[in-house]
């Protein structure tokens, strides 16, 4: 064997699948990883001495909606800069394809598509977009059951849909997943998705088994009717025949903290007969579509962007209510469309949650807003740093392993999520001491410290604080992935 092009010695080896760490030196050729081997070992055409820094699979940050981001900022560095190196877009029911509904997208498809070109009737078409920038990072994508909704009811939403419609959904469905989509997501706490029956979601899945294809879940409920709602995701999962993901669990509102004692056992119980699984990030405020039905739930409400009132962004709802002279309900209707982020968890359901050792890793980060919520720049290395290592919540390993070989086994992207000979060199090496978010409410856009380097496929994404050239992402077509996992 020629020399590999690059050595990463003496490091920390952390490889992701919760094994305690150890000393090694790790070898990459091309795109994959050829060798680990003692320290000191191992030779190569470029060396880089990472002593003292830990050396871990690339991140996959389970829950994004960075499906054009992918597209419109091909660096990522809002996550490359975090060790991320494969997003799973497409979740909470929206994905730009495949879409023939009208132009410009309803609003709430707006959250993650902002331009119309983005909105393809195909995902084969939507995948040659990604492809064509070139983008740092890897993107695994899920269809969107409100997209497929919003081009198949017409005008007219807010009803279940008829069986014709149904088997048009999933059709489109199919022939996304043989276009190489990894799944469907659905998001049925959103209107106008929110008028889908459970036997819809159930039908228009039906595809999902066949294609060893996943299924995950923004629930209709996550506040008191969340037992009922785990209840209905779990039915449409076993009935499609997929893996479930409940995404982005919590338990919402003050009247609700402490659940997780009620929904972890729950998890616990479904698990052992079905694959179930979920993600969770680690904030007590989450962040979606600024709705006057959200505003009683949430102890306080920030504004993140604004159409009506672009000063808006970054603001408490309160200061914005009280300067209009009006209601914070009224505010809300006034600054639509709009977006926000809602302190409404409680931080020690947040960490049960965490602790959970099915629980994986994702963002929900969302980076078309102004003023976005921090965990867009600051989820992975949060958990490394703020729970894992400041709190004890979980040794460095299962921290990693949450965010690496858990995700990538649950979502099915073969040959990734652990450093091994023969995986795809997706790697991300870390100082263990600094690794930190610095990314806040009041000034979310910060990368991470801590962060040495993020390779993709073998290619830098992130080096010194700084994005590379990159352009080592791919498009993980859920066939190829079956074949590699083969
Ligand atoms: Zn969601
Ligand atoms: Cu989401």
């Amino acid at each position: 064997m020629t020399a590999p092009d690059l050595v990463l010695r003496n490091g920390t080896l952390i490889d992701g699948s919760g094994e305690p760490r150890r000393a090694a030196d790790i070898a990459i050729k091309g795109d994959r990883i050829v060798a680990i081997g003692a320290p000191g070992t191992l030779r190569g055409d470029n060396e880089i001495d990472v002593s003292g820094k830990v050396v871990a699979p690339g991140f996959i940050d389970v829950h994004t909606h960075d499906d054009t981001a992918l597209i419109e900022n091909p660096s990522m560095a809002m996550k490359a800069s975090q060790g991320v190196t494969t997003v799973v877009c497409g979740n909470c029911g929206f994905s730009p394809a495949p879409y023939s509904g009208p132009k410009p997208a309803p609003h709430n498809l707006s959250l993650i598509v902002k331009q119309e070109r983005f909105l393809t009737q195909s995902f084969a078409a939507f995948a040659e977009l990604v492809e064509a920038a070139r983008p740092s990072i890897n993107g695994a994508f899920l269809i969107g059951h409100a997209t497929l909704r919003y081009s198949v009811l017409g005008a007219d939403l807010d009803r279940a849909a008829s069986a014709a419609e149904t088997t048009r959904m999933r059709d489109m469905l199919d022939n996304a997943l043989s276009d190489g989509a990894i799944g469907m997501s659905s998001g049925l706490f959103y209107p106008p998705a929110a008028h889908a029956t459970t036997d819809e979601v159930a039908e228009v899945a039906a595809p999902l088994g066949r294609h060893g294809a996943v299924y995950t879940a923004h629930m209709r409920d996550e506040g008191n009717d969340i037992l009922a709602a785990m209840d209905e995701t779990f039915e449409i999962g076993r009935r499609a025949g997929a893996q479930v993901v409940v995404s982005h669990h919590k338990c919402a509102s003050r009247q609700n903290f402490g659940r997780m004692r009620e929904t972890l056992p729950k998890f616990d119980q479904a698990m052992k007969d079905w694959p179930i699984a979920f993600d969770v990030y680690p904030y007590v405020a989450g962040s979606t579509i600024l709705r006057k039905q959200m505003l009683d739930r949430a102890d306080k409400v920030m504004v993140t962007w604004s159409e009506a009132m672009p000063s808006a962004g970054g603001r408490d709802l309160k200061d914005i209510a009280a300067e209009l002279g009006c209601s914070i309900y009224e505010a809300a209707d006034r600054l639509q469309p709009a977006g926000a982020i809602y302190w409404q968890m409680s931080e020690d359901d947040v960490r049960k949650a965490l602790s959970h050792p099915q629980a994986m890793i994702g963002s929900d980060g969302l980076p078309l807003d102004q003023h976005p919520h921090p965990r867009l720049w600051g989820t992975f290395p949060r958990v490394l740093g703020h729970y894992s290592r400041d709190l004890g919540l979980f040794s460095l390993e299962e921290a990693v392993r949450r965010m690496t070989s858990l995700s990538a086994r649950t979502f099915g992207l073969a040959k990734r999520g652990l450093v091994r000979e023969g995986h795809y060199a997706d790697i991300c090496v870390f100082d263990p001491a600094t690794v930190i978010d610095t990314a806040t409410f009041e000034e979310p856009i910060k990368p991470a410290q801590g962060i040495v380097l993020t390779l993709c496929n073998g290619v830098v994404a992130w080096q010194g604080g700084h994005p590379a050239l990159g352009g080592g992402g791919r498009v993980l077509r859920l066939q190829e992935l079956k074949k590699e996992a083969a």
